[in-house]
């Protein structure tokens, strides 16, 4: 492929000169997370990584909300998306009038709010979290606060898979993942009668019954360090297609089969316009002082919890 392998030196180069790194998510496509990426991970990961960059500018190979997290987070930076139409149905299932609204309708109760949010719902959250910690930071934040309840939103089925795992209440959204909420645990029997001997990992975005049926449910890097460590002959991955690809090459002897979704949205990053994005400096993503600094807090509450 000598078109994919001139963009890929073109794009390392401009990264020198633009000062730039790349934070790519789990979802993207090999190219991108193998050719380009400076730092590769999960929602998590990549909150972590652009704290501690210093780098004077953020490429974010991944969607808008995460790019808003970025700049929450180092506003000092240029923090720049391939693709501003890159976006998310959880993210744009609430606003932050939405999370006035159900503030005032439960007053004293805490506002755990999913990472994947626009910056206007962060700035009306008491604590972000991601599918790697959001059991950890419900728990804590009923701790914080002295109740026995605490709003998780906007995922619904994120929210309802964490209220199985914790006595804490969880008052939920109507959000959802357009990609996850398409798998059923019909497809989950489907690969157990065809493969008996594969183990299934899921996505917490994934309904209850998906859940309740896979051997193991994490956040994209816990999945991707779940195959590592254990090498299943057979693995399913109940998830975006992209993650079976991107750790495939790490894994040899691991055969990867069944159903996965593709993320319209995490797909409009491709490696042209990562190169448009250095060679023009576009598309900068910028957030209001007032809510960096409200979001802010949300954020690294997040970040500064123990591991
Ligand atoms: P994680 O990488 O945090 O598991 O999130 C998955 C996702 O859907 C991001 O958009
Ligand atoms: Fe949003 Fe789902 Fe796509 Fe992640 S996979 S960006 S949660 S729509």
């Amino acid at each position: 492929w000598p078109e994919q392998a001139r963009l890929i030196s073109e794009i390392n180069r401009l990264k020198v000169e633009r000062n730039a790194v790349i934070l790519a998510h789990n979802y993207m496509t090999p190219e991108v997370f193998h050719g380009v990426g400076d730092y590769v991970g999960d929602s998590l990961g990549l909150a972590k990584e652009a704290a501690r960059s210093d780098a004077k500018v953020i490429v974010q190979a991944g969607v808008h909300f995460m790019a808003e997290t970025s700049k929450i987070l180092s506003p000092e930076k240029t923090v720049l998306i391939p693709d501003l139409r890159a976006g998310c149905s959880l993210a744009s299932s609430i606003t932050g009038a939405d999370v006035r609204l159900i503030k005032q309708r439960y007053p004293g109760l805490p506002v755990v709010t999913y990472v994947n949010t626009t910056a206007d719902v962060k700035a009306e959250t008491d604590i972000c979290c991601t599918s790697a910690n959001a059991v950890q930071v419900v728990e804590w934040a009923a701790r914080e606060w002295g109740v026995d309840r605490v709003i998780l939103i906007p995922d619904e089925y994120l929210a309802r898979n964490v209220a199985a795992q914790t006595t804490v209440g969880v008052l939920a959204w109507k959000g959802r993942c357009e990609v996850h909420e398409r798998f059923t645990a019909a497809d989950i029997a489907e690969m157990r009668a065809a493969y008996p001997g594969a183990e299934i990992l899921a996505h917490p975005e994934c309904p209850e019954d998906v859940m309740a049926a896979a051997d193991f449910a994490g956040s994209t890097a816990a999945m991707i360090d779940y195959v590592e460590a254990r090498r299943p002959k057979q693995v399913v991955m109940i998830t975006e297609c992209s993650m079976a690809s991107n750790v495939a090459g790490d894994v040899p002897g691991v055969q990867f089969i069944g159903p996965c979704n593709l993320c319209p949205h995490m797909k409009r990053i491709t490696l042209e316009n990562i190169r448009d994005c250095l060679l023009h400096m576009q598309f900068e993503v910028t957030v209001p002082q007032d809510m960096i600094e409200r979001g802010r807090q949300a954020v690294q509450r997040m970040i500064d919890l123990p591991p």
